[in-house]
């Protein structure tokens, strides 16, 4: 189980925005997000597709495209990352902090052989020589559960199942022992029983090394049982932080609601995933002043068309950026207005809705 006794800031993101120029205009991905991570902590970010978790995940790793236009602070263990990545400091990315993709064909080269690929990793940031690396790449297979480790050293990615690929981009992220690993849809490639046993690795990791861990998925059961803080991700906002059980029990912002409404009713909601919540997506190319999530709301009220609810509470406790929380009297209030006029201040209809609040 999650351990909620952190407490050393480790990394702290204020006001991160992320802007690409495009030919049909300004993809707003990420619009202010800040947050903070302890020590050891994990944390849980999910939304729908497009909602910018990677783009999120890919500037804490210096990893967006030279067109990007980034804007806000990120603080790591009290560097300044973002100075870093101007300096263009070596041996910090992949050493302090290091990340994992959904599909492994992402990180691995499928012409060099696995052990290859981590030796490397080895002798580029740690200065290991080759004999050192070979026996301490061995040892990583070993740690992350690959059966016949040596053997496995010496093959291709190909050779290897989905599932041994995906630990194989484990055992190279952890080369450096990095104190935080961010883990982007690490499971999304692989079937229920290898997920189980990735994520059973990854909290062994963290358990054993101290390493705090940034967890992207799009199942909500997975960040229910993983994570010690969930943040849940709309056009680009975290537009709802907390504890699992708070966020799960207790949704207050309508999209984080709606989303556990739209989970299949199962008695164990363990791998139910994020289903489709109706209304249009929202737009990230020049997007106007008003809260994202009113075209498909049933809440919105005419002030949510006028300007951005933004994140508040109390830090570390739960925040929301919306006007009307869902499950309090405000929004149940905003909600019996919509119903009486039937449709919502956005004109969406409240006939058929589905995922309705109150
Ligand atoms: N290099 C890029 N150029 C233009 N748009 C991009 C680029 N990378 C990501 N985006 C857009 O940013 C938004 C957020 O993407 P992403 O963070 O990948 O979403 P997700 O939450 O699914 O991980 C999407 O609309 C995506 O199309
Ligand atoms: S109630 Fe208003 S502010 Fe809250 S999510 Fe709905 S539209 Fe946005
Ligand atoms: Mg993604």
């Amino acid at each position: 189980m999650p351990d909620n006794s952190h407490s050393v800031k480790q990394l702290s993101v204020q006001n991160l925005s992320v802007r690409f120029p495009t030919v049909r205009g300004t993809v707003c991905a990420v619009n202010g997000v800040s947050f903070e991570l302890s020590q050891g902590a994990s944390l849980g970010i999910v939304g729908e597709s497009g909602s910018g978790k990677s783009v999120t995940a890919r500037t804490l790793m210096n990893l967006l495209p030279r067109s990007a236009e980034v804007s806000g602070g990120v603080e790591f263990e009290g560097a300044d990352v973002r100075r870093l990545a101007r300096e263009r400091v070596k041996h910090f990315w992949g050493v302090k902090m290091a990340m994992i993709f959904q599909d492994p064909m992402t990180s691995l080269n499928p012409v060099k052989k696995c052990g290859t690929q981590i030796s490397e990793t080895l002798r580029y940031h740690l200065k290991r020589d080759r004999k050192t690396a070979r026996h301490e790449g061995i040892d990583l297979l070993n740690l992350v559960g690959i059966p016949e480790p040596k053997k496995r050293f010496d093959q291709y990615p190909h050779e290897l199942s989905g599932g041994l690929r995906q630990r194989v981009v484990i055992a190279m992220a952890l080369a450096c022992d990095p104190s935080l690993l961010i883990a982007d849809e690490p499971t999304t490639a692989v079937d229920v029983t290898v997920q189980k046993h990735l994520l059973d690795l990854l909290d062994r990791l963290r358990k054993e090394r101290g390493m705090s861990l940034i967890l992207i998925t799009h199942d909500l059961g997975v960040a229910r049982r993983r994570c010690d803080e969930i943040a849940v991700m709309y056009a680009g906002r975290i537009v709802e932080r907390g504890k699992p059980e708070d966020l799960f029990e207790d949704p207050r912002h309508p999209y984080t609601d709606a989303l556990l409404r739209s989970m299949p009713r199962l008695n164990t909601p363990i791998h139910s995933r994020l289903e489709a919540i109706g209304g249009p997506p929202p737009e990230l190319i020049n997007p106007t002043e008003q809260c994202s999530f009113a075209p498909r709301c049933t809440l919105a009220q005419a002030d949510c068309l006028q300007s951005v609810p933004q994140l508040s509470g109390v830090i570390g406790m739960r925040e929301i950026a919306c006007f009307y929380p869902a499950n309090t009297k405000r929004g149940r209030r905003a909600l019996a207005k919509n119903r009486a006029r039937g449709k919502t201040a956005a004109g969406l209809q409240m006939s058929a809705r589905r995922h309705t609040s109150g």
